[in-house]
């Protein structure tokens, strides 16, 4: 894999004949173990400063998520930390929690702005991502969430003015100046925050500028999202605890998939997403870890483990979550999500012979994972 792709895939015997010529850097034996493909984790918001370790009482105290959301705390706070912190700050704490993320096995992650909501804050957020992704190992898919709460004093029609004429332009420049690269538009879609109205719009005008459509939705009310997220053609929507049996037909049908997220269920200790059904009607199910100040996880075989105990998914359907259909989230299943000949060389190698040690050990993934490999490098 001289270039980080893979090149061959078979019987030892066999490829060893085809590379015959050939000598290799580094050679793994990989006898009684397990390969898999890299794992992809569709939905994050890595980038902040501010700890809400406090918050996390609160709510063990009985606080609900909205209560310390409308009491200034929650998203607000963050954004205050956010916009006061130097972008080298936001930098270093973002490349430590990267490094978790790669150690539990991710090779490719959706990272999201989004504590900045003043275009100011949200181009620095973007920048540090953008940084990132260059940088690697890990491959990112950016997203531009500059709705993701309404700035105070002003109203969700506001803010969604603000976004449309101001900071999506913008975007927009810096993006065919090759300097800002971003794949994902999103808008926290929920009672409150921004209503079915603001989101359409929102998600609309990114659309035109040739961005992915991925938003949370239907988290703690019934909002619509799905069957908004679908007439509209999202690539992916996530959270959906509060999905209707319409939304959930109209995501099959336009192949809008779901990005569920267990840590934040288990957190707020919400109804669990309806994963079941969803899978028997046919909806793309994936996972991802929701790493932000409320729901601190950063390993998707505990999100998996989640998974598969909270939501009801099967070891296979979990996996399928965590890898390809996630890949599929963030628009890139060609590339990315299986071990295929031609795709990206982003794999894990479990010390187990038993690939479903992975999800069944409840954070053990430090002593099981024995080698990360993203773009064809051990890392
Ligand atoms: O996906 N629901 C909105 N956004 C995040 C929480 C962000 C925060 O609380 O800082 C989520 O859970
Ligand atoms: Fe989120």
């Amino acid at each position: 894999m001289t270039d980080g792709f893979i090149k061959a895939i078979g019987r030892a015997d066999a490829i060893q004949t085809l590379f015959s010529e050939e000598t290799f850097e580094e050679r793994i034996d990989c006898s009684g173990k397990c390969i898999l493909p890299g794992l992809v984790d569709a939905h994050t918001h890595p980038v902040w400063a501010g700890e809400r370790v406090h918050e996390f009482a609160m709510k063990l105290a009985g606080a609900t998520y909205m209560e310390i959301h409308q009491a200034g705390g929650g998203i607000n706070f963050t954004v205050e930390h956010t916009r006061q912190a130097s972008e080298e700050e936001l930098f270093c704490s973002f490349q430590q929690r990267l490094q978790c993320m790669m150690r539990a096995g991710t090779t490719l992650v959706e990272c999201k702005s989004g504590y900045g909501l003043n275009l100011e804050t949200e181009l620095k957020m973007l920048r540090v991502i953008e940084r990132a992704r260059r940088q690697g190992p890990i491959s990112i898919s950016a997203t531009y969430c500059g709705a993701h709460s309404v700035p105070k004093g002003k109203t969700a029609t506001e803010a969604a003015d603000e976004i449309i004429n101001n900071h999506l332009p913008k975007l927009k420049e810096l993006g065919s100046r090759g300097e800002i690269h971003v794949d994902n538009i999103d808008v926290f879609c929920e009672k409150g925050v921004f209503d079915l109205n603001s989101t359409r719009r929102i998600l609309q005008s990114g659309k035109d500028l040739g961005l992915q459509i991925n938003f949370h939705g239907d988290e703690l009310h019934p909002m619509k999202a799905a069957e908004l997220g679908a007439e509209l053609g999202a690539q992916a929507i996530s959270h959906l605890e509060e999905v209707s049996d319409e939304g959930i037909a109209a995501m099959a049908t336009a192949r809008s998939s779901a990005v569920l997220l267990p840590t934040t269920a288990y957190m707020l200790r919400l109804k669990q997403p309806r994963a079941r059904k969803m899978l028997d009607e046919g909806v793309i199910v994936a996972l991802g870890s929701d790493f932000n100040p409320n729901a601190y996880c950063l390993s998707m075989p505990m999100v998996m483990h989640l998974a598969c105990v909270n939501m009801r998914m099967s070891m296979p359907e979990a996996l399928a979550a965590a890898t390809i259909n996630a890949a599929y989230a963030l628009g890139k299943s060609h590339t990315h999500g299986s071990l295929e000949v031609g795709k990206q060389g982003d794999l894990i190698i479990i010390n187990s012979s038993r690939w479903e040690h992975l999800i069944y050990q409840f954070g053990g993934h430090h002593e099981l994972i024995e080698y990360v490999i993203a773009k064809g490098k051990v890392i």
